[in-house]
């Protein structure tokens, strides 16, 4: 099968005639590019699992345009829900909700929750309101690899697979959406990301965070599995003098050693091979996955350095990074 890459806004229609027809489309979103089909459709919600390699029991989001009325997808909400729904979307929150079973099963994987998503990318509401159907859509990677946040990073985990990607540039946001269980009576993030947990609570009056326990079955199922790992050797370092040493083991046995790390390190890391992360927690959020994958096409073995900051969208960063360097 032709991949063909076209401009969102030139493609739209053409991704909606797909979608309709039971296919399966990657599109831009503020986050990460989604790998998006028909909710209602057994069938093509099945092939997304297939083409990523993805764990059955890992439910996927459900996208719609921003006058989508959710509320035929859903089994009523909380009055904080009503509330984050109008100071946050669109925008890159996920609300799980108690599910209508109108969608299927597949997109849940037998929960009986659905997580909605309204993208604020205007390429997404263009392609979500010309195909007007929930789009169930997990990030456009091979299962475990690094999300994508560029259409070529789409392409390079599947080229040959789907029939279309809608190029809507570098995507701003750069980490997945917060998700938010939204079926107790105060919400509780499930995975962290752009939307903070002190943002929700000014809107909410409260907000938990969950935790999984060892042993326990996650509330969120994807938080269990490995992710965002790049395809060489890794390691996670707190000090530039650590991933110093790493690095000279590295070079010494013929490898190319490349550090990633916050650009306040960088004086430190010289004659080593650098990634800057930036300084920012937004900016950092917004270059880590395309320094990733940089890193596993220039790097034997990636040194990650941890950064220090902290506060905001931190909590979101450091949690993909720590993962994408093999922590739990
Ligand atoms: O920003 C994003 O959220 C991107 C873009 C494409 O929208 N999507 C994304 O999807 O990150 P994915 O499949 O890579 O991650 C979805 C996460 C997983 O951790 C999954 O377990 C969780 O959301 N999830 C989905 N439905 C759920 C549900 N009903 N209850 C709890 N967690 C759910
Ligand atoms: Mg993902």
């Amino acid at each position: 099968m032709e991949t063909k890459i076209l401009p969102a806004e030139a493609g739209k229609s053409l991704a909606a005639r797909l979608i309709r027809a039971g296919e399966v489309v990657a599109f831009h979103t503020e986050t990460v590019y989604g790998l998006g089909a028909n909710a209602f459709s057994d069938e093509a919600v099945q092939k997304i699992y297939a083409l990523k390699g993805r764990p059955a029991d890992n439910p996927l989001i459900v996208h719609v345009h921003a006058d989508y009325d959710i509320r035929t997808l859903i089994d009523g909400e909380p009055p904080y829900a009503a509330a984050l729904r109008r100071a946050f979307l669109p925008g890159p929150l996920t609300m799980v909700y108690p599910s209508a079973g109108k969608v299927s099963k597949y997109v849940s994987c037998g929960l009986n929750t659905l997580a909605i998503r309204v993208p604020s990318s205007m390429a997404a509401q263009a392609f979500l309101r010309e195909t007007d159907l929930p789009v169930a859509a997990p990030s456009a990677n091979l299962s475990k690899h690094v999300s994508p946040v560029t259409a070529g990073h789409v392409f390079d985990d599947f080229n040959g697979k789907i029939p279309l990607i809608l190029d809507g540039g570098a995507c701003q946001g750069g980490i997945e959406s917060t998700v938010l269980d939204c079926t107790g009576s105060i919400p509780q993030i499930l995975r962290e990301g752009l939307v903070t947990r002190t943002m929700i609570a000014s809107v909410a009056g409260d907000c938990g965070v969950y935790r999984m326990k060892t042993g326990e079955k996650p509330r969120s199922p994807g938080m269990a599995y490995k992710h965002y790992s790049p395809r060489c050797e890794t390691a996670l370092c707190k000090t530039a003098e650590e991933a110093l040493l790493l690095a000279d083991a590295e070079k010494e046995r013929g490898g190319v050693p490349v550090v990633l790390c916050e650009s306040g390190v960088l004086p430190m890391l010289k004659g080593v091979q650098t990634l800057d992360l930036g300084d920012s927690g937004e900016e950092m959020a917004r270059r880590l996955y395309a320094l990733l994958r940089r890193g596993e096409r220039e790097a034997t073995l990636l040194i990650g350095i941890e950064p220090t900051e902290s506060g905001g969208v931190m909590a979101g960063v450091m949690n993909r990074f720590r993962r994408a360097f093999g922590a739990q």
